[in-house]
C-alpha cells in the first residue's frame, strides 16, 4: 500500500448541498480539500471566491488546498490566508514576481505551492526548489473539471519527483486533473504523493469513490 493524500476538487462538487458534500470527503477519509479559483483571466472560465472559502470553513476544520488560477495572485495572497486557506499554491506562468509571490505565501503562514501547466518546462522549477513546499503538476490544460489526463504528464512528473529528491529536501508533489481509478496507480508510481481529483469523487457517491481511490493502491 502506498502512501498519499487525496485533495478533492470541490470545482466538482454540487454547490446546493455543497457542506454534506465536504462532510462526505471527511468522513470517507480524504485528508485535504482542494479548491481552485478562477479569475476568467488566466484561465477562461470563473469558478469561485472568498465568499465561498469563508463559508465552508465555518463548517470543517479540513486542509484547504487553494489553487489559484489567478493572474498576479500575490495581490490575493493575504485574503485567501486570512478566510481559512492552510496552503496556498500559485502559477508559474501567472506571476510577475514568482520569488515575491512565495515569500508572501510563507509570510501569511501557508504551505507554499508552485505550480506549472502541461506545456511549461519543468526545468523553470529549479529556480523555485528551495522556496517551495509543494509543486503542483497540472496533467490537464487548467480551467475546467472532467477533462482527460494528458498521458506526457507522466515523465514530468517523474523528472520533477527526481528533482525533488536532489533537492534533498521534504517536498510534495500534487497532480492535478484527470486523475481516476485507472491512472491513480501511474500517477503514485511516478512520484507523487498528492492526488487531486474532482469527477472521481463527486461524480455518484463520494464516500465510496473515496475509498474504492483508497483501497485500489
Ligand atoms: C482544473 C482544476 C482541477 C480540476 C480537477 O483546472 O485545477 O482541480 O477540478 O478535476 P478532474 O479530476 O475532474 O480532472
Ligand atoms: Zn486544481
Amino acid at each position: 500500500m502506498k502512501e498519499f493524500r487525496l485533495s478533492p476538487s470541490i470545482l466538482a462538487a454540487d454547490f446546493c448541498h455543497l457542506e454534506q458534500d465536504i462532510k462526505d470527503v471527511e468522513a470517507a477519509g480524504a485528508q485535504w480539500l482542494h479548491i481552485d479559483v478562477m479569475d476568467g483571466m488566466f484561465v477562461p472560465s470563473i469558478s469561485f471566491g472568498m465568499p465561498v472559502i469563508e463559508s465552508i470553513r465555518k463548517c470543517t476544520k479540513i486542509f484547504f488546498d487553494t489553487h489559484l488560477m489567478v493572474n498576479e495572485p500575490i495581490r490575493y495572497i493575504e485574503t485567501f490566508a486570512k478566510l481559512g486557506s492552510n496552503g496556498i499554491t500559485v502559477h508559474v506562468e501567472a506571476c510577475k514576481d514568482v520569488h515575491k509571490t512565495l515569500e508572501k505565501i510563507r509570510e501569511c503562514g501557508c504551505r507554499v505551492g508552485l505550480s506549472i501547466n502541461p506545456e511549461t518546462d519543468v526545468n523553470v522549477l529549479k529556480e523555485y526548489i528551495n522556496e517551495t513546499d509543494m509543486i503542483l503538476i497540472m496533467s490537464v490544460e487548467p480551467g475546467k473539471g472532467g477533462q482527460d489526463y494528458i498521458e506526457e504528464s507522466t515523465n514530468r512528473i517523474a523528472e520533477v519527483s527526481r528533482m525533488i529528491k536532489t533537492s534533498g529536501r521534504d517536498i510534495d508533489l500534487e497532480v492535478d486533473g484527470g486523475i481516476h481509478e485507472k491512472n491513480l496507480r501511474t500517477v503514485l508510481d511516478a512520484g507523487a504523493n498528492v492526488i487531486v481529483a474532482g469527477s472521481a469523487v463527486f461524480r455518484g457517491d463520494i464516500q465510496a469513490n473515496i475509498k474504492k481511490l483508497v483501497k485500489l493502491v
